[in-house]
């Protein structure tokens, strides 16, 4: 079996989508294996975000994961898991993201698209490490 990150974002929390996205996931066939509602601190979302510290967005990006809470979660399946997750999140900028997928049937803005999901299986096992430590 093979597990990635995600987390449902701020907004998505905000909104009432918990239930709707990792619906989604679950009717696609991955098992929730750990969860749960977190308020991220600014240290823990400069980590997690880390390559991107020297965008110009990374300063609007830590004030919009930090500022209420997120539902963070591993997903698993057989294999690709990562890979499913992303297709089913759709692409970064909601307006690029087709009907079907979590970003085009909810989202409108790239700085508040809902989802997060790991974007390789080494990024899984870092960002799963990093929010879940001692998991495995
Ligand atoms: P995520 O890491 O949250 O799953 O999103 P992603 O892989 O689809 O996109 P990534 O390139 O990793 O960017 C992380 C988050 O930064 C914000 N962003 N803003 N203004 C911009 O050009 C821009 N580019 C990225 C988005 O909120 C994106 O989800
Ligand atoms: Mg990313």
């Amino acid at each position: 079996m093979n597990q990635t990150l995600v987390i449902c974002k701020p907004d998505a929390v905000e909104r009432g989508l918990v239930g709707t996205i990792l619906e989604r996931f679950e009717r696609k066939g991955l098992s929730l294996v750990r969860g749960e509602l977190r308020l991220i601190d600014a240290e823990l979302a400069r980590r997690h975000y880390a390559e991107h510290a020297e965008r110009p967005f990374f300063g609007e990006l830590v004030t919009f994961i930090t500022r209420s809470p997120s539902f963070v979660f591993v997903l698993e399946g057989p294999q690709d898991t990562w890979r499913i997750v992303r297709t089913l999140m759709g692409p970064t900028n909601p307006a690029d993201a087709p009907p079907g997928t979590i970003r085009g049937d909810f989202g409108t803005l790239t700085s508040e698209n809902l989802v997060h999901g790991s974007d390789g299986p080494e990024s899984a096992a870092r960002e799963i490490g990093l929010f879940f430590p001692g998991v495995s």
